[in-house]
């Protein structure tokens, strides 16, 4: 017999169904509520709103666990590539080595941009922020490719416009980075690997030869492997609620880009650097200082808390080992790197920090190994888009697969009741 809920309202019991997930997660399925009751739910923030069914990623947060399509992030980041988790996450099961030749092999037949696409970097103001670049350029795939309009057109539709999205990116990233430093743009060359050619159009350059130092490409890989999907984020929830208009898949992505670049959200890598360096320039390395601050609500520590994890985020304590381990082999003494463990260690032993079930997060180190690669902080939340990418594709295609209904929540009005309309000359 399926599991029931009961609501008591003006002394009446209403009865709802209960989902169960694969791992035992529970939902209460209000979707008759309001036609039953007049009621809606009020939960600001979605905290305890389950807003679909998705079969991707699962997350708990109060283990520390983070799963694609059933497979541990310790073992993806430590023995699969970046592409094979591209793939893991699109069609849901991991590739023979066939089937990853042939999807590498399709990837890298669509890394070129449209020349003119090109041109659209002239109109940027010299230091724009590469987040906004970004946006930009991926709502002007859509014009480079009017058929990416009506992406369900048929299946081998909707993969070409995915491949060319998740084939671009690279070289959209590398372009910005470029265009940012004024320098010529590199073309991709396909005899390297999809993570090596974005390294290569990155860090090369016209004047000689440049071949990705392996220590790096396996970081990148890590890296963007860690950061690929991860449920119901703030920016997957926009690339699905704007996918759920039909929109189509590029404008879908360029406004998960959007959201991402919020601070609270993946805009968070380039604001933890940036508070390191405040508390090296200008706290003279006080944590304890920075640590009060906190407390007393005057900053926040970015890079710590989560929505979903209450006990430590596992990218983060991946990503501190790879920290300690990709700069050391890059022999880069990077002295905000003490500063990073000294602020964990006093926000971990502080009751603040405890009570609120505040840990570091995925930003918290990410940006320490950004900088040691060579990337310009501005560049930080740019290479989390292009990590999430594959995870937020996924979820569109998802989405789209079960035809969901349009997302329109509804609200509580607090705002005036009706009123009489006065003419301006009698206004006071
Ligand atoms: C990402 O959702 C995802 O999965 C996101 C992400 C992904 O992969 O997509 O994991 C990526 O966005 C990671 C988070 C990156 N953001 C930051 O590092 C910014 C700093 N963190 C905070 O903005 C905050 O922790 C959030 C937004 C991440 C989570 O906020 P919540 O869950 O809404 O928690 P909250 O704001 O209600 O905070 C609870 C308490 C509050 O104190 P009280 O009112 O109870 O006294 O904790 C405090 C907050 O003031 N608090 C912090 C803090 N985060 C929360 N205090 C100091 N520093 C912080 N970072």
């Amino acid at each position: 017999m399926s599991e029931k809920a009961t609501l008591n309202l003006d002394g009446k019991p209403y009865e709802f169904p209960v989902i169960t997930g694969t791992e035992n997660e529970k939902g209460i399925d209000i979707g008759k509520l309001r036609a039953q009751t007049g009621y809606v739910t009020f939960d600001e923030g979605y905290k305890n709103t389950g807003a679909t069914s998705s079969g991707i990623t699962f997350l708990n947060g109060e283990k520390g666990i983070l799963r694609y399509r059933g497979y541990a992030i310790e073992d993806l980041a430590e023995k699969s590539s970046f592409t094979e988790v591209m793939y893991l996450l699109l069609y849901g099961e991991l590739p023979t080595a066939e089937e990853l030749r042939k999807f590498e092999n399709q990837l890298t037949q669509h890394t070129l941009v449209h020349e003119d696409l090109v041109k659209v970097f002239e109109v940027f103001p010299t230091g724009s922020h590469p987040m906004g670049q970004l946006m930009t350029q991926l709502s002007a795939l859509s014009s480079f490719y009017p058929e990416s309009l009506n992406p369900q057109k048929s299946p081998d539709q909707l993969n070409l416009t995915i491949i060319r999205l998740l084939a671009k990116m690279p070289t959209i990233c590398a372009m910005i980075q470029k265009k940012g430093k004024g320098h010529p743009v590199l073309y991709p060359q396909n005899r390297f690997d999809y993570v090596s050619n974005f390294l290569y159009m990155t860090f090369g350059n016209v004047t000689e030869e440049y071949t990705p130092d392996p220590v790096i490409v396996d970081a990148m890989n890590k890296l963007l492997i860690l950061h690929a999907d991860h449920e119901q984020n703030c920016s997957t929830s926009t690339v699905r609620i704007v996918g759920s208009s039909h929109a189509n898949l590029y404008a879908s992505i360029a406004a998960g880009v959007a959201a991402l670049w919020g601070p609270r959200h993946g805009g968070a890598n380039q604001e933890v650097l940036e508070m390191l360096e405040h508390i090296r320039d200008i706290d003279k390395g006080d944590v304890k200082k920075v640590v009060a601050e906190a407390k007393d609500k005057k900053r926040l520590l970015f890079g710590f808390g989560h929505r979903v994890y209450k006990n430590f985020d596992p990218r983060a304590k991946i990503l501190k080992v790879a920290c300690d381990n990709v700069l050391a082999k890059l022999g880069v003494n990077d002295p905000l790197l003490a500063i990073a463990k000294e602020l964990e260690a006093a926000a971990l032993e502080d009751p603040y920090f405890i009570e609120r079930k505040l840990y570091p997060n995925v930003d918290f180190y990410s940006g320490l190994i950004y900088k040691a690669m060579g990337f310009p902080t501005p560049m930080f939340t740019v290479l989390f888009a292009l990590g999430r990418l594959p995870g937020w594709v996924s979820q569109w295609k998802e989405l789209r697969g079960k035809n969901e209904d349009i997302g329109r929540p509804r609200q509580i009005y607090t705002g005036p009741t009706l009123r009489p309309f006065v003419a301006i000359k009698e206004r006071k």
